[in-house]
This record gives structure tokens, sequence and C-alpha cells, in this order.
């Protein structure tokens, strides 16, 4: 069949669907199916129907709940953005509190898990230390693998979100004692105090850092969220499921890029060494580390708002920086040339910056260490594992996550005797 003939039969075939949108996307995916026979990274395959978040990637808009997120970051605290994601809507003021006072009761973890922290080798990668936390947790919740009841996984959830940051700041403190003695206003607060106490005074970097973690709670089926619920699909426990988005976070295709970014940034030296690391890149087929996206088909969202809202209030002190972190401001410097090259080489292709290209530039500003980038990152997503992992719980006929391959091995063969 010639392909004006296939495409005259799909539309055909597609022509009683009132949404053009869905249409147009079983479209691309029956021509995949056609083409090639499989769907290679299981693009555009619909795994779930869900309710938490949404992308228009022409667009480049990313909703929670509806709410559009530069909304909720510029309006919301983190309590009220994590109980949207959570149970459906905003809270009401007592709920938020309630809340608050939930989180922030739970931050602390059991001695023996601190001191695990601890002894961890201090050259283990911070998101595999808190891959490997997060597995002892389970330790200290034995009910855990009853997975049934709604409330209790609620309860469950917000009890992970509350010591994720905690594990993070013990890690990198290595003082299993390093939150104690202090009260906190907010979780935004204590999440900037666990990665820098000193600025966690400072009402501006609590609020941009509050900013962030909202922009990256949760994103449709991501990597780290499709892992979380391919494990939880087999109704392992939440700790087991956590534990593996963490690890798919951690991929620098993934999470880890803002990490690689800002290292990128580091080898490359200067604005003036631009054009040549990227050109030299490109003729050696190597990914620019922050840049693409499989749905965005614009410019991410989420990192307009780090480069348009956040970054300025730190940047626009130029002279300042200059004196006082000339480092940092040659960091931003090769950023922004980088941006403009690298969208003048592969604009055309749809390649954009994404959220990892600037939030590194942040993190660094808030004097984190590079290798402790994505592990903010796993901070603010957890809301959105925890959130699906109760979506899929509560959805009816839930079935175990288990595509289907395409052998392409050996027919059957017998050992020689
Ligand atoms: N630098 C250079 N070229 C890139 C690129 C990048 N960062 N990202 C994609 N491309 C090119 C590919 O080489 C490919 O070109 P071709 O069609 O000429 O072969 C095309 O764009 C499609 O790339 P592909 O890897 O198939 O897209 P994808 O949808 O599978 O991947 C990402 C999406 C995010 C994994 C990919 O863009 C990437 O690896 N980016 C860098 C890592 C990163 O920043 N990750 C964080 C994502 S939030």
């Amino acid at each position: 069949m010639t392909e004006k003939l296939i495409e005259e039969k799909l539309n055909k075939l597609l022509e009683h669907i009132d949404d053009s949108e869905c249409q147009a996307h079983y479209f691309r995916l029956i021509s995949t199916l056609l083409e090639k026979g499989y769907f290679p990274g299981l693009a555009e395959v619909p795994v779930v129907k869900s309710s938490i978040s949404h992308i228009d990637g022409e667009h480049g808009l990313l909703m929670y709940r509806g709410y559009p997120v530069e909304e909720l970051a510029e309006n919301c605290s983190f309590e009220q953005a994590c109980f949207l994601i959570l149970n459906g809507d905003l809270p009401l003021l007592v709920e938020e509190d309630e809340l608050r006072e939930k989180l922030l009761s739970q931050i602390y973890l059991p001695d023996d898990v601190k001191q695990s922290i601890i002894g961890f080798n201090r050259d283990l990668h911070p998101m595999n230390m808190l891959s490997a936390a997060v597995l002892i947790l389970e330790a200290t919740d034995k009910e855990s693998a009853e997975v049934e009841n709604h409330k209790e996984n609620l309860e469950r959830s917000i009890c992970l979100i509350a010591k994720f940051p905690t594990i993070v700041g013990t890690f990198l403190t290595q003082n299993p004692d390093f939150n104690l003695g202090r009260q906190f206003k907010s979780f935004a607060e204590y999440c900037l105090f666990c990665f820098n106490p000193v600025l966690a005074d400072d009402p501006g970097y609590i609020k941009m850092f509050e900013e962030s973690l909202i922009l990256h709670m949760d994103h449709t089926m991501n990597n780290s969220t499709f892992s979380a619920r391919a494990v939880g699909s087999s109704h392992a426990g939440i700790y087991a499921l956590i534990s593996s988005a963490i690890n798919s976070l951690s991929g620098p295709l993934h999470g880890g890029a803002n990490e690689r970014v800002v290292k990128a940034l580091e080898r490359i030296g200067s604005a003036d060494a631009v054009p040549k690391h990227v050109e030299n890149s490109l003729d050696h087929h190597q990914k620019i580390m922050g840049i693409g996206h499989r749905i965005y088909k614009t410019y991410d969202p989420r990192a307009k708002y780090f480069k348009e809202r956040i970054l300025p209030q730190i940047f626009s002190q130029k002279k300042k920086i200059q004196a006082e972190n000339p480092d940092l401001w040659n960091l931003y410097e090769t950023a922004i040339t980088m941006e403009k090259f690298v969208q003048d080489k592969l604009g055309k292709k749809n390649l954009y910056p994404n959220v990892d290209f600037w939030s590194g530039l942040f993190y660094k500003a808030v004097g984190v260490p590079t290798e402790f980038f994505t592990t903010i990152f796993a901070v603010a997503r957890v809301v959105g594992w925890t959130a699906h992992w109760i979506e899929q719980q509560q959805s009816l006929g839930g079935k175990i996550y288990r595509p289907y391959q395409l052998y392409v091995g050996f027919d059957t063969r017998h050992i020689v005797k």
C-alpha cells in the first residue's frame, strides 16, 4: 500500500474521534507501529489516565490539576502546591496549616537511619545515597507492605516527603543532629536550611527556593514517574518504588542533567569558548546537556520561569556578584552565550533549553555543591511520585506493567553433547 493510501485509511479510521489533538496522537502512534513494528522508548504510548498534571508541548504550558505552574510558583506555598497535587484541590487555610505542621513534625529520621547515612562512603553520589536511605526507612515501617489503604498511603507519602530534605542534609553536613534546635516557619524554609542554613534566614531566598521546588513537583509520565508507577504496579511498597524513581531521576538524560550543565559550563570556562565547544559536541554527535525535551516543542515553561523570574533577582546585581563571586558571574555569562548559540544552531530542530539548563545556576548561587543539585529536584518531585502512586492505588482494575518485546534472538537451539 502506498504511503498516501495508508494515510487516507488511517484518517478514515480515526475520523470519529472528536478531539483533534487525540486524533493526531493516535495517527502518529499507528504510523510508528506500521513503520517500526514497535514503540522505541514507549514514545507517545499512553500507559495511564491521570489527572495530576498536563503538558501542552506545542505552546509550552504545564499545569498541575489545571493550574498553570507559573501561577502556582508565584502565588502558592510549598504546602499549598503539595496539597493540590496530592489531593486534587488547593487547601483551605486550616488544611494548609495542618499539612505544614505534619511535614515539619515528621522531618526527623530514626537514629539507625541517621547513623547509616553518616556511615555511607562520602564518595557515594548523593542521588545513590538518597535512594539507599529511602530503602533503609522501610525497616521502620513494616506495615508499608499493605498498600490498599488510601488514608495510610497519603500519611505515608507526607511522612516520606518530610524526610527527603533531612536525608540529604544529614549526608551533606555529616551531622546527624544538624536540624535540631531550630524552629521552621515553613517547609520551604526547612528545605533551604538543609542545603544552606545561612541563606535560610533570607526571606527572598526562601521564596525563590520555594518557587524552584514548586516548578519541579510533577511532570506527567516522565521517566522517573513511569519507574515509580511500574514498580508500584507490582504492589511493591512505597520505599521500593520511590527508591527506583530516584535512580531514574539521577540519569543525565533526566534530572541528572542539571549537574552536568553546570559542570559543562565550568569546563567551557568562558563565554568566548562556547562556539568551539558546541560545534565540537555536535560534530561528535554529543548531546548538549540541558537542551531538548521529549514533549516540549518550544521553550520549557519552567526554564522560562528560572531564566526570567528567579535568576534576574540574583544576577541583576551584576557589580555585587562580580566582586563577591566572579566565578558565578562567569558561569552566568557563559550560560547566556551558550543558550543563544545553541538556539541558533538547534532552534530549527525545535530544541530549546529545558528546566535543567537554568536550575543548576540557581542552585550554584544558593551555594549547593554540584553533586547535590539533583537531590533538590528529588525533594520536590517526590510529591509527584507519591501522588501518582496514590492515584494508581485508587484506579480500579490497575494492571501490573508488563509491556511486550519483539524477540530478535536465536531460534531454539540445543546443547551439543
Ligand atoms: N543536544 C543536541 N542534539 C539533541 C539534543 C541535545 N541536547 N537533544 C536532542 N537532540 C537531537 C538528537 O540528536 C536528534 O537529532 P536527529 O533527529 O538529527 O538524530 C533529535 O534531536 C531528537 O533527539 P532524541 O534524543 O531522539 O529526542 P528524545 O525526545 O528521545 O530525547 C531528551 C529527549 C531530553 C532525552 C534529549 O533532548 C536529551 O538527551 N537532552 C539532553 C539531556 C537533558 O537535558 N535532559 C533533561 C531533560 S528535562
